[in-house]
């Protein structure tokens, strides 16, 4: 029965939802929802806007007809040791938006994406960071196969430890 309400919940709020890119006229509310959101990892209206600027940064949003819900935001680069990489930059649903599968959505459509480009760019595995306490960030990521990397935690601006998660490109979707 709970199952059941659930799952109409989850396609009623999908409904008249679209995925599309972010415009310049987009910006300003994506900034303000990951200054809100990122609040305790540093001061991301500074870095959001830094990150907008770059070619490789690619960014979408979940939107019902005028009203923004979420965005996603996906870097393609060259690390240090020249692999290119695609990373995942962030990931934001406002508050009161929460927990109606708007997440996951957009979860999915950067997945495909990196999954679609990924191989053609010698892209093996796409990766993102998320703070240690973040448990509700790690079981969404965890429930679209990224896994924890064996790689040394970093920090973020606030201090806070930054795991590192990914998910191998070219296999099947979970
Ligand atoms: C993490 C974040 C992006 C998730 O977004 P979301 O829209 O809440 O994600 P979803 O709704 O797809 O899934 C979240 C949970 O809601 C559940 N859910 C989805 N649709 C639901 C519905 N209709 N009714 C009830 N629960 C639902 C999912 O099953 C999931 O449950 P779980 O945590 O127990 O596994 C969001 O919480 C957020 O913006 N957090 C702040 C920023 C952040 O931490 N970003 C990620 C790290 S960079």
């Amino acid at each position: 029965m709970v199952a059941a309400r659930r799952s109409d919940r989850a396609s009623g709020s999908r409904a008249g939802a679209t995925i599309r890119r972010a415009v310049a006229d987009d910006h300003a509310w994506l900034v303000d929802l990951g200054g809100r959101v990122y609040n305790a990892l540093g001061d991301y209206r500074v870095i959001l806007p830094s990150w907008l600027e770059q070619p490789g940064v690619l960014t979408w949003l979940d939107a019902d007809g005028g009203r923004r819900r979420g965005f996603a935001m996906l870097g393609f680069y060259a690390d240090d040791a020249e692999q290119a990489v695609c990373d995942l930059l962030a990931l934001a649903v406002e508050p009161l938006e929460q927990r109606q599968g708007i997440g996951g959505a957009l979860l999915r459509h950067v997945i495909a994406v990196a999954e679609r480009v990924g191989p053609a760019h010698a892209i093996r595995e796409l990766r993102l960071t998320v703070a240690r306490d973040n448990l509700d960030g790690q079981r969404l990521y965890r429930a679209h196969a990224f896994d924890f990397a064996p790689v040394a935690a970093t920090r973020y601006a606030s201090g806070q430890e930054a795991l590192r998660m990914i998910r191998i490109l070219g296999r099947e979707a979970p």
